[in-house]
């Protein structure tokens, strides 16, 4: 599809995901076309711009242009001299293969992320991203009205993974080095789009009001509809790509499958607002603080 100011939008899966082409992100923008492309978000979720070769400064200023930054992470240092780029390094024992949505654990996680492509491994290293609105839709009638009336806590504090190597086991050390637990309804109402999606992925660890066996069980069946193959789209990236996707209705996964191969990511976040459930009710912390050093809808 051609859009009205002259780039094409190329679906690249059933539900989810877009390659946007003719854009070149190096450039100053057009509003009409920034506004163009924030429709083609809201509507495939995650948009994949190719052979872009970016820097950090091209990068922060195309995030910027559909909000204000938050700073790199909560806890993660930034790359250095840059303090909203936050460093994706595969050598340094990242390796997200949980699958999330970005900072949950804050009250304001970010409204959408880039990640650009610096260093890619010769196979493996993709990044999965799944249409939470999708899931909703999927679940049976029961589960979804069930799923509007449930609240979930989020935290970064909790046994992701076993950290592989020393480095690995700073990263840990550092990413939960302050603790935050945040409720969040399961069901968000996407605030530009009405939407409603499954708001859970793997920070949120309880439901309120049940023990961990039952929060468990619910949380494995909600998020078996989120990663179903068909609400998927696999970005297989190239050196010079960048990916921006909608954080208030995805989930994430960066499969571990390159070994030591090195692997480089920026990412640069865009702040969001105060997720709200079906009945309008917003989220609220449980335990740390607002965050407001991350993200400035909070300050
Ligand atoms: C992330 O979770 O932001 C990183 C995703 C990736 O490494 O592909």
């Amino acid at each position: 599809m051609t859009t009205s100011t002259g780039f094409d939008i190329r679906r690249i899966g059933g539900r989810i995901g877009a390659e946007i082409l003719g854009v070149d992100l190096s450039t100053d923008l057009d509003p009409g076309v920034v506004t163009e492309i924030n429709s083609a978000l809201l509507e495939h979720k995650a948009l994949v711009f190719r052979d872009q070769h970016l820097d950090d400064a091209g990068q922060l200023r195309f995030a910027s242009l559909f909000g204000d930054l938050t700073t790199a992470h909560p806890t993660v240092p930034s790359v250095d001299g840059q303090p909203n780029v936050l460093p994706v390094d595969g050598d340094e024992g990242i390796r997200a293969n949980q699958w999330h949505t970005d900072v949950t654990f804050v009250r304001t996680p970010p409204k959408a992320s880039t990640l650009r492509s610096i260093v890619i491994p010769p196979y493996g290293g993709n990044t999965l991203i799944a249409n939470s609105a999708a899931a909703y839709r999927d679940l049976p009638e029961p589960l979804r009205e069930l799923a509007d009336k449930l609240w979930a806590v989020h935290s970064n504090d909790y046994d992701y993974a076993a950290p592989k190597n020393e480095k690995a086991a700073e990263h840990r050390r550092r990413f939960v080095s302050r603790k935050y637990r945040t409720a969040h309804p399961v069901v968000r109402v996407h605030p530009e789009t009405g939407e409603r999606g499954l708001f859970i992925g793997g920070f949120a660890r309880s439901i309120d009001g049940l023990g961990p066996s039952e929060s468990r069980d619910l949380l494995r069946i909600f998020q078996s509809y989120v990663t179903r193959p068909e609400n998927i789209v696999r970005v297989v990236w190239a050196p010079g790509d960048l990916v921006l996707f909608d954080n208030r209705i995805t989930q994430h996964y960066a499969p571990d499958d390159y070994g030591d191969l090195p692997r480089l990511l920026h990412r640069v976040t865009v702040a969001g607002d105060v997720p709200a459930g079906v009945d309008g009710t917003l989220s609220h912390v449980v335990e740390g603080d607002e965050a407001s050093h991350y993200t400035p809808a909070a300050a």
